[in-house]
């Protein structure tokens, strides 16, 4: 799965650039105070269908010729869009069916963007023409390093049930199981007489279906299941339909869209091999959310093997969506800027250039404002971050995370695991996931978040957070990793369901149950809030005692041996955390450990359970012990390794630096052992001093 990178000098800058929205005087500045910001990469036409494609019949380039040739000149590198993400309204008009169908199956009239049904003809004729016709004339555009297809597909609710959806569902049905015998099996027909003998009476599962109370109560996992499958890939075809409209005219320029990192309706996995690059947009929900921030990096990362990625959207300031929005502090947008090249982005782009004139996102933060001014605070720390990336340079270009340890990130356990009756709602995947990734994140570990199918053989540590859908070789996979000495830590709810989300007839973790040694007898749940104190024990006398929640499997140990245990409950004194050491205790150093994690452990126990699986491969960073302040290391071809040293906290901080070398933003030398001094928000750019 190989990754194709626009070619560039240094970390791009720039971003959503919508000069369409206000007179040409205004481009001038606009331009001048770009530079002033060292924005060298404009994205431009994103939303401009309506003003490209007046009617069905005509089409009118002649703004964008002049949008495009003023940024040329200007010396910047465009990214062009499709503008397919918003319907013009003469096209709602006149073919009222590309307006999607919402989860209550209601068809919308004309509104918003993000709207057209991914299963419309006329849709996805109209959008391929557009991208076609757009290639046709900008392709060997001095400057266009990229296309920018659609925008946040999935961004309304996730998708479309119409009728046409439907027909699209019904084929994609027939392609995967062939015959209605399997489907029935897939599905568990049998349970509730849904036994299907057309595939015509196969309709979408909505709230007029098999859905009540909104899209995570379903009354089949299977047939859910299915359908979002079905709309990733439904979407997938729009992508790839003006992909290759694009291809028929320019065989090279990277091709991509803008993803939003950890976003359930659409299985970015699915989509990977159909990028030559990834990029998302980051918009965290709060303001203290780094462990998050990075792991969508990660995430994002992971589709495209650990090949760099770009930021496609920040906001320099807030953003309008939200019913509060708070500014970035002083000194964020800089740090979060720099957590992304620190993670793998090669681009750091805004949303937006300039702020809007009207409409809902006129108040959405921008590198300019309605006055123009570059003598904000923000303008000034947009400036000066541009600075500093013209003063990196190439040096992080094209590296790579130096991971040893995976996490398994899949869209199915999460999925699944979200609509099923019968344990605990309040237990969501991305908290578990996030729990794990916090406590690896603090430990300053390397990590690679991929999907099932990678390759597990690179890695000392493989983590396997609620891995509920159980697909593939997976767990031969896991099995391997510990064969050869490595650990696989697991949590509650994985090896619970196959790829149609029916149970395993056997116990659970159904296929993993070898791995861990143990069965679960029980899952016992609870509401949030109420805890069960679990003692953990190393058998080294670093004890501890951690309240874990939600969720409480009773555990039958068959060869594990027990590191913790519930202090309550009917269950108390029985296993919460073991360790398998499938090799045999005597198994000698090259033995490797599987370790299960069967309740909702508090942070500190996520910590204590992850430092010593991380501990016995020499795992646990330099920085682990400092709250929040983060390292993340990419390393070049050539070996060359960079460290960024990220102070996420609201106070300074010292810290013994963990290698010599130069820091790239100063120039100042380090020595090794040196103290670091991290005022609030504060970087450090290591470029280390090669080990001999
Ligand atoms: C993104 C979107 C942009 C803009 C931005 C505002 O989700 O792609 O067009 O709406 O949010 O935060």
């Amino acid at each position: 799965m190989s990754a194709h990178l626009p070619a560039g000098r240094k970390v791009r800058y720039g971003g959503d650039y919508n000069p369409e929205q206000w007179p040409r005087e205004v481009w001038e500045a606009d331009h001048a105070a770009f530079d002033l910001a060292s924005i060298d990469t404009v994205t431009l036409n994103v939303f401009s269908w309506a003003t490209l494609q007046p009617d069905e019949d005509t089409y009118d380039f002649a703004l964008l010729d002049a949008i495009v040739e003023r940024a040329v000149a200007a010396g910047r590198d465009v990214v062009l869009a499709t503008s397919t993400g918003a319907l013009p309204p003469w096209l709602a008009h006149r073919h009222p069916e590309v307006e999607r169908t919402d989860f209550q199956g209601r068809r919308h009239v004309y509104g918003q963007r993000h709207n057209a049904c991914p299963s419309s003809p006329v849709y996805r004729r109209l959008s391929a023409e557009l991208a076609g016709r757009l290639a046709e004339r900008y392709a060997g555009t001095p400057g266009l390093v990229a296309w920018h297809v659609g925008n946040e597909y999935g961004g309304f609710d996730g998708g479309c049930w119409c009728d046409l959806c439907a027909a699209g569902f019904r084929e994609w049905l027939r392609a995967r199981y062939g015959t209605l015998e399997r489907l029935n099996d897939a599905w568990n027909a049998a349970f509730w007489s849904h036994t299907f003998s057309d595939w015509e009476q196969v309709v979408p599962p909505n709230m007029l279906s098999e859905h009540w109370r909104g899209p995570d109560h379903t009354a089949f996992q299977g047939i859910t299941l299915d359908y979002r499958r079905f709309m990733s890939d439904a979407m997938l075809a729009n992508y790839r339909d003006e992909k290759e409209r694009i291809r028929a005219h320019d065989a090279t320029t990277p091709v991509t869209t803008n993803f939003m990192g950890m976003f359930r309706p659409i299985d970015y996995h699915r989509w990977a091999d159909d990028l030559d690059f990834a990029s998302w947009d980051n918009y965290p929900p709060g303001q203290r959310e780094h462990a998050r921030m990075a792991l969508a990096h990660d995430v994002v990362r992971g589709l495209k093997d650990g090949a760099p990625f770009w930021v496609m959207e920040q906001t320099p300031t807030i953003t309008a969506s939200r019913d509060v929005n708070p500014v970035k502090r002083p000194g964020v947008l800089r740090l979060w800027s720099w957590q992304a090249v620190a993670h793998g982005a090669d681009a750091v782009l805004y949303f937006q250039m300039r702020q809007s004139k009207g409409a809902c996102e006129k108040y959405h933060g921008a590198v300019l404002d309605h006055a123009g001014r570059t003598d904000t605070r923000a303008f000034r720390e947009v400036a000066a971050l541009g600075a500093e990336l013209d003063a990196l340079g190439d040096a992080v270009l094209g590296a790579r995370t130096p991971a040893r340890v995976a996490l398994l990130f899949d869209w199915d356990s999460w999925w699944a695991a979200e609509m099923t009756d019968g344990f605990n709602r309040h237990a969501r995947y991305v908290d578990t996931v996030l729990a794990y990734y916090r406590a690896l994140w603090q430990a300053g570990a390397q990590v690679d978040v991929v999907p099932v199918t990678a390759d597990l053989s690179r890695y000392d540590v493989v983590l396997a957070p609620m891995l509920h859908v159980l697909k593939g070789d997976v767990a031969d996979r896991l099995e391997g990793v510990v064969a050869r000495g490595g650990s696989v830590l697991a949590s509650y709810w994985s090896g619970r369901a196959d790829v149609d989300a029916n149970a395993f007839l056997m116990d659970a973790p159904g296929p993993l149950g070898r791995l861990f040694g143990l069965r679960v007898e029980e899952t016992d749940s609870a509401e949030p809030g109420v805890t069960n104190p679990v003692t953990l024990k190393d058998g080294a006398g670093d004890d501890a005692v951690a309240a874990a929640s939600l969720v409480f499997e009773v555990l039958v140990p068959e060869g594990a041996e027990v590191v913790g245990t519930y202090g309550a409950e009917f269950y108390a004194g029985t296993p919460a955390v073991t360790r398998h050491r499938p090799g045999g205790h005597d198994g000698g150093e090259d033995g490797g450990e599987a370790w299960y994690v069967a309740t909702a452990l508090d942070d500190a126990g996520v910590a204590w359970v992850v430092r010593r699986v991380l501990g016995r491969h020499g795992l646990v960073g330099p920085y682990a012990d400092t709250d929040d302040v983060e390292l993340a290391v990419r390393e070049g071809a050539d070996g060359a390794r960079t460290a960024f040293v990220l102070n996420h906290r609201s106070d300074a901080v010292d810290v013994a630096a963990h290698a010599s070398g130069t820091d790239l933003l100063t120039g100042r030398a380090v020595v090794a052992g040196e103290t670091l001094h991290l005022e609030p928000t504060d970087v450090v750019v290591l470029r280390e001093d090669p080990q001999r």
